[in-house]
């Protein structure tokens, strides 16, 4: 029988695509193992995910996909991140059912699941399977999501009404409204759920992080030293990465002729992933601000959310924004020499690679990040949701590859002026600040390269895994 590894991701795209990327790699360096990906298909709408695996199915044959049942799951009011909790919890009979079939053909050896799928490790330890989670962030929030349990058992405030600075080990000190977005309010199922997956991804046989330590040695070495768990035992952490998308689905997006005509480092590129939506007000705002600074800029404008949805059916089902009624009349006529609009999916990578581009406006999503860093693209952070606030401190105070935008009005849901962000875009694109931000971020480019070759971290923590999951009897 062969030696088999079950990975099982969280359906949103972005948890989805690192998860893939994690069983290319595995087949590349240790071609023994069978992967098995387990997909759950929600009730709700998760971008071009079947698209996506067909593409992924016709490059990497050696890769098998396997669909769990649809549940039935009513999106209505509940945050995302609930949902997508709710669903792994609803499908273990399904996960299972599927892992023991699959058992009765191949020696088991691990199941590796995102961390939204926290329920899985019920499950895994029920048929004495090992169990390790994969954390798709970085080990700068991950040192947060171990050490919520402790700052939980301190307090009996919420984080969005706790003042204070927290000294969580191996990052620098935070607000306590800068923790996760899901975690703000004490008490929620959706807090709960973090709480305890905080608390039993400590118990796994190992959590495995898209990341490479040099670019997060502090955060790290504090989970390593066990600094993050202070009341018992932490897991094993495995760095992989990095791991990003080089899966290309479709023909050549028509951005990349209009980018080989811009001067070298030129463009400024805005892109906040498929969940970042803007108020019509915050867009406009963005368009003045771009125009008022003068550089050339490539932006994927996505809808704002409807005021009769929820921000989760928003994101759920979005719609196609209309241009002319959300940007100030007549700024696409006027800055048609030096910008493109975009309303569709883009493929980032591409363009993040392109010579011409020469910074990037994020919403810090960990993906995102991994990829201007290979890039070697500097940053500007505008962080939006999840646990982006938290990246953006690292970005911008420990690893330097970014500048930060100040919110104009936090209480007005953190509202940028246009005037901030002419100011940013001129520090990061002018300014010899910007200069430093650039040549830091080249350097940890040539990092992320070397830790993916012979000898280098990640590798090292490869093999570790591999080595750990061949002598585990079965
Ligand atoms: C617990 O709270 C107190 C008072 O706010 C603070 O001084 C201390 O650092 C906190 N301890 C931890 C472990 O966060
Ligand atoms: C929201 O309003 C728009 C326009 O008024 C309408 O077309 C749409 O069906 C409404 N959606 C919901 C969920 O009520
Ligand atoms: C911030 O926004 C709130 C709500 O719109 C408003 O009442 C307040 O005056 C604003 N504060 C500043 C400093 O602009």
């Amino acid at each position: 029988m062969e030696d088999a590894i079950v990975l099982y991701p969280s359906p949103g795209m972005g948890h989805l695509i690192s998860m893939v990327e994690l069983g290319k790699l595995i087949l590349k360096h240790h071609p023994s193992f069978s992967i098995t990906i387990l997909i759950l298909t929600p009730p709700y709408t998760t971008g071009s995910t079947a698209q996506y695996i067909a593409t992924v199915n016709a490059a990497a044959p050696s890769l098998t996909f396997h669909h769990l049942p649809t549940i039935p799951l009513s999106a209505a009011t509940k945050h995302v991140e609930q949902l997508a909790f709710e669903l792994s919890r609803l499908s273990n009979p399904n996960l299972h059912q599927a892992l023991q079939t699959i058992s009765h053909t191949s020696n088991l050896k691990a199941l590796i699941f995102d961390f939204f799928n926290n329920a899985a490790f019920e499950v895994a330890t029920n048929l004495h399977i090992p169990a390790f989670y994969y954390y798709t962030s970085g080990a700068s929030s991950l040192t947060g999501l171990l050490y919520t349990p402790t700052l939980h058992r301190n307090t009996t405030k919420s984080f969005k009404d706790d003042n204070t600075l927290l000294h969580i080990p191996g990052i620098p000190p935070i607000h306590a409204s800068e923790m996760p977005t899901p975690l703000l309010v004490r008490d929620t199922d959706v807090y709960n759920n973090f709480l305890q997956t905080g608390t039993q991804m400590s118990k796994s046989n190992g959590i495995i992080l898209n990341t490479f330590e040099l670019l997060e040695t502090k955060a790290v070495k504090a989970i390593s030293d066990g600094l993050c768990v202070p009341d018992g035992p932490t897991a094993s952490i495995f760095c992989i990465g990095p791991l990003i998308s080089t899966n290309h689905v479709g023909d050549e997006h028509e951005c990349m002729s209009w980018l080989n005509s811009q001067p070298s480092r030129s463009v400024l590129f805005l892109c906040f992933g498929s969940m970042g939506l803007f108020s019509a007000k915050q867009l406009k705002e963005i368009a003045t601000g771009l125009e008022n600074c003068g550089h050339r800029f490539l932006w994927v404008v996505r809808a704002p959310p409807a005021e009769n949805k929820s921000q989760s059916q928003s994101i759920l089902t979005p719609e196609e924004p209309n241009l002319d009624e959300l940007l100030p009349q007549g700024f696409l006529e006027r800055t048609k020499d030096k910008g493109r609009v975009v309303k569709s999916w883009i493929p980032q990578m591409d363009v993040l690679s392109h010579d011409s581009v020469g910074g990037f406006v994020t919403h810090c999503g960990w993906n995102s990040v991994l990829e201007a860093v290979c890039a070697g693209v500097p940053m500007i952070a505008w962080p939006l949701y999840a646990e982006q606030k938290m990246n953006m401190v690292f970005m911008v105070k420990e690893m330097k590859v970014a500048v930060a935008l100040t919110a104009t009005n936090e209480s007005e849901d953190g509202f940028v002026s246009a005037g901030e962000l002419e100011k940013r875009v001129r520090e990061l694109m002018e300014s010899d600040r910007g200069k430093e931000v650039r040549e830091r971020v080249l350097g940890i480019r040539n990092g992320a390269v070397a830790t993916m070759k012979e000898g280098g971290s990640s590798l090292v923590a490869l093999a570790k895994l591999a080595h750990l999951w061949k002598q585990t009897v079965t």
